[in-house]
């Protein structure tokens, strides 16, 4: 099984997205999966011009001369998509976006009616795989994400193919420091192993595996306190220099 896994956060493996995504492609690797890791950040992929060259004028390809040129094959011949991003103003991270639009020349430009909806066709040589979404916010709530999934599912549509399911962790800030003390989480990350074993294993994440991953880290109450604490002694910390 060939995955390819996108990192949109520009805190890279210093961020809270990595927290989840890495023990999840390493529970991949470790059910015998290819994973290819890439940071957008360290990636040179300019936005969608619109023209539709990559349609009418030099069919599947884009004119423009960036990392799409390398990506595009392996994205073409992947099982699986991880698309990993911390939620940026109640969606994906402009990077990831990017990424996303410039994956146009995979399909042809025809329409053809599939469910009873009008998608494009795959392009030749494109598998129909899996994506996985990867992702973790700052606000509390589990709803905060409502939005990017549906964006999600929709592009899964759109592209043909399978939404396997959605690593999500809110309140992703407190993640890091209850690990770094030992705040008993460390179930949270296991749970992000064990759900790259199963995909890779059984084809897909049991939903006891992905609510464990997004399971209740504190109160929201203590989490308000908490965040509200630090952002002050920050702020403190300013006028003293
Ligand atoms: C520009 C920007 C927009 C954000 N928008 C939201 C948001 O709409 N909802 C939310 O819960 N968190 C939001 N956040 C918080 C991030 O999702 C959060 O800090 C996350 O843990 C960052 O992940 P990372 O460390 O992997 O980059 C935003 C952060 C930034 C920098």
């Amino acid at each position: 099984m060939k995955v390819l896994a996108f990192n949109s956060s520009p805190r890279m493996d210093k961020g809270n997205t990595a927290l989840i995504l890495n023990p999840f492609l390493e529970g991949m690797r470790e059910a015998g999966a290819g994973v290819e890791l890439f940071y957008t950040k360290k990636l040179k992929i300019n936005p969608c011009q619109g023209e539709f060259n990559c349609w009418l004028k030099t069919p599947g390809k884009c004119w423009q001369k960036d990392d799409m040129d390398m990506l595009r094959p392996k994205l073409g011949e992947a099982d699986v998509w991880v698309l990993a991003t911390p939620l940026y103003v109640d969606g994906m991270t402009g990077p990831m976006k990017n990424l996303i639009d410039r994956i146009i020349p995979l399909v042809q430009p025809f329409f053809e009616l599939r469910d009873d909806r009008i998608r494009h066709p795959a392009r030749e040589g494109t598998k129909r795989g899996k994506t996985v979404l990867v992702s973790n916010c700052g606000f509390w709530e589990m709803d905060n994400f409502d939005a990017l999934l549906v964006h999600v599912k929709a592009l899964c549509k759109n592209g043909n193919r399978e939404f396997a399911g959605a690593l999500l962790r809110s309140h992703g800030e407190a993640l890091r420091p209850m690990l770094e003390i030992g705040g008993l989480v460390e179930d949270v990350v296991e749970a992000a192993r064990e759900a790259g074993r199963q995909l890779v294993r059984d084809g897909k994440i049991s939903t006891e595996t992905l609510n464990t991953v997004s399971r209740e880290l504190m109160s929201r109450e203590d989490y308000i306190q908490v965040a509200n604490q630090n952002f002050q002694q920050a702020l403190d910390a300013l006028e003293k220099k």
